[in-house]
């Protein structure tokens, strides 16, 4: 019996792909590396020393992927593959909704051909919105500010219908705060495709002086220095927060929205500065206007993930700082040396 993982190629989906293959579970990985790169799957083996199947495909061609469910006996699928950038979400709706609704239902559609119906899916904070105060918990009405955010809200809305239609059906929609770190290795991690949008990979190029300097967005937020605050999570720990998920999903039934976060908040100078303490390197940073869409403070309430999945978040925002930047030494241009 075989994992599918779906953007397995991805920064999270190859972190989680290792947990599942050191932990002897048998991985087929689907990916199309519209946000990723073939040499992650050369890492992933050199980290386990363990092979997978691969097929190089989006979830929209339907026909490719009944083929995957043909060739492999798979019970259950780990959900990764989608869009992820707000802002280019904003610009683009319809490809985001077509790529990230429409390709999350025809592969529901050929799970349920299969008889697969158990689903751990990559959700995200940012359903919360703007209007729940922190710390999150997963009963607060969910909501988006961005095509990005909606496609999440959609997808959880599907999941849970799907499972009250069915009762067979198992899916987890994990809520992730904000992922940042890498393996210990430095052999994977975080390789956004352009300018990054997110804190920690602009950190890191400006680290190895690919970029001048940090732009942070706002220090006149209601924060205890003024800047934003957010949860960020080991990307380790979020892997193996999947591996729990998937163990539940498999022995239960019934839709389950768990949140993966410290319940930690941290703000982004308190980022800045354990990332220079970390790795004894200057930050050149300005402070600029606020930037659209921006909550003031979110982090999570992690209860559920401890009581319901047996899982907490185990790493440091040290470990956080000292590993994103481990990757990124080694790896100045991403993947793409
Ligand atoms: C964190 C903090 C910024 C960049 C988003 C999505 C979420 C997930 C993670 C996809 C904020 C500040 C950032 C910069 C800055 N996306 N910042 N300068 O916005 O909390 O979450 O990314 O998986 O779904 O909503 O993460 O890293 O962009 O921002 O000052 O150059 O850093 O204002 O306070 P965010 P982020």
């Amino acid at each position: 019996m075989s994992i599918l993982v779906t953007g397995g190629a991805g920064y999270i989906g190859s972190h989680t792909v290792v947990e599942l293959l050191n932990n002897d579970y048998e991985v087929v990985i689907v990916d199309d590396f519209s946000n990723s790169h073939p040499t992650v799957l050369d890492r992933i083996k050199e980290l386990t020393g363990k092979d997978f199947t691969f097929y190089e495909l989006n979830l929209l061609d339907k026909e490719n992927l009944q083929n995957v469910f043909l060739e492999n006996d798979i019970e259950a699928v780990i959900h990764f593959a989608g869009f992820k950038a707000v802002g280019e979400s904003v610009s683009l709706p319809l490809e985001y909704y077509h790529n990230n609704v429409t390709g999350t239902i025809v592969l529901l559609e050929v799970m349920k051909e299969f008889n697969v119906k158990n689903i751990v899916f990559s959700s995200s904070a940012t359903v919360y919105g703007m209007d729940n105060k922190a710390p999150f918990t997963e009963d607060m009405p969910t909501s988006a500010t961005n095509p990005y955010g909606y496609t999440k809200v959609v997808i959880e809305h599907i999941l849970e219908d799907l499972a009250v239609a069915d009762n067979e059906w198992s899916p987890i929609l994990l809520r992730y705060f904000n992922p940042i770190g890498a393996h210990e290795s430095g052999r994977i991690g975080e390789d956004p495709n352009d300018i990054p949008n997110n804190l920690m990979p602009y950190i890191t190029q400006v680290a190895v002086q690919k970029l001048e300097k940090l732009s942070i967005y706002g220090d006149d937020y209601d924060t205890p220095d003024g800047t934003g605050v957010r949860d960020y999570i080991h990307v380790v720990d979020l892997a193996k927060g999947h591996l729990k998920a998937l163990d539940y999903s498999l022995n239960h039934t019934g839709a389950q929205a768990v949140n993966l976060g410290t319940g930690e908040g941290y703000s982004v100078l308190d980022v800045v500065h354990a990332f220079e303490k970390a790795n004894d390197i200057k930050i050149p940073y300005e402070i600029v206007k606020r930037r659209p869409g921006d909550i003031a403070v979110g982090y999570a309430d992690p209860t559920k993930a401890k009581d319901l999945l047996g899982w907490e978040a185990k790493h440091s925002l040290e470990d956080m700082c000292r590993t994103s930047w481990k990757w990124q030494k080694n790896n100045p241009q991403g993947y793409k040396e």
